[in-house]
C-alpha cells in the first residue's frame, strides 16, 4: 500500500555510502529529506546530488538530514561520487543509499513501471522529527528537481507547525502569512501584526518571529 500523508515513515537497515545504518536510528529526532533517483552515472541525477549538496548547510540549519536512495550497488554510488563533486563543485554531502534489491524503493513506492523501467523515479519524502512523512513529491526521471522548492517546503513545515498559520501560494520566508481558520480575526489581531481581513476566511498577516 502507498504511503499517505501522516504515516510514520518505514524503517529499513540498509547499507550506504557511509556504511550500514538502519534509518530511523540513523534519523534520529531531525527533519529528514528523503528522495530517490533513478541511476549513478546519469546526468540529471549528477546535478541533483550537487545541487542538494551545495544546499547541505542550509537543510542542516534547519535540523533537516538529507539521504538519497537509488537501486544501483554501493559500490556504484562510491565511484560515482567523485563526478558529483567535479561537475558541480559541490562534493557529496549525505549518505545514497544502494538498494539493488528494491526493499527499500518499494517500501517508500518509488519505482512506477510506467517509468520505462524498475528504477526509482524522483521521490522525496518529508519526514518530521516524529517521523510522520509530512509531505510527499514525485517528479518523472525526465524532469530535474528544484532544491530551492525542497528547502522551500521545509520552512513552510516548519513555519505552519510553529503558529496556527498557513503559507499562500508562493510563499517565501519574511513573506506574510494566512492566519489559521480555527482563529477569529480579533483572537489573530492578539496574536499576529498587521492582520488585514480580504474575507472572512481569508486574513493576512505578518510572519510571527517564530
Ligand atoms: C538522468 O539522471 O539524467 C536520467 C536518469 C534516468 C532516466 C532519465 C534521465
Amino acid at each position: 500500500m502507498s504511503l499517505r500523508l501522516g504515516d510514520d515513515a518505514p524503517d529499513f537497515a540498509a547499507d550506504t555510502t557511509d556504511g550500514e545504518i538502519r534509518f530511523l536510528d540513523w534519523k534520529g529526532d531531525s527533519w529528514v529529506v528523503f528522495f530517490s533517483h533513478p541511476a549513478d552515472f546519469t546526468p540529471v541525477c549528477t546535478t541533483e546530488l550537487g545541487r542538494a549538496s551545495g544546499l547541505n548547510d542550509e537543510f542542516a540549519k534547519r535540523g533537516v538530514k538529507m539521504i538519497a536512495v537509488s537501486v544501483d550497488p554501493v559500490e556504484d554510488h562510491r565511484a560515482w561520487a567523485p563526478d558529483i563533486g567535479e561537475v558541480t563543485g559541490h562534493a557529496l554531502a549525505f549518505p545514497i543509499i544502494a538498494d539493488p534489491d528494491h526493499r527499500v524503493s518499494e517500501l517508500y513506492n518509488m519505482i512506477h513501471p510506467g517509468e520505462g523501467d524498475t528504477s526509482t523515479v524522483r521521490s522525496v519524502y518529508f519526514i518530521d522529527p516524529r517521523n510522520k512523512i509530512r509531505t510527499i513529491i514525485t517528479y518523472p526521471k525526465s524532469v530535474g528537481r528544484n532544491f530551492d522548492e525542497i528547502l522551500r517546503v521545509v520552512d513552510a513545515l516548519q513555519a505552519t507547525d510553529a503558529n496556527p498559520i498557513s503559507t499562500p501560494v508562493d510563499w517565501r520566508p519574511g513573506d506574510r502569512v494566512i492566519v489559521s481558520p480555527t482563529m477569529t480575526t480579533d483572537e489573530a489581531r492578539e496574536r499576529f501584526d498587521n492582520v488585514e481581513e480580504l474575507k472572512p476566511y481569508l486574513r493576512y498577516a505578518d510572519a510571527p518571529s517564530s
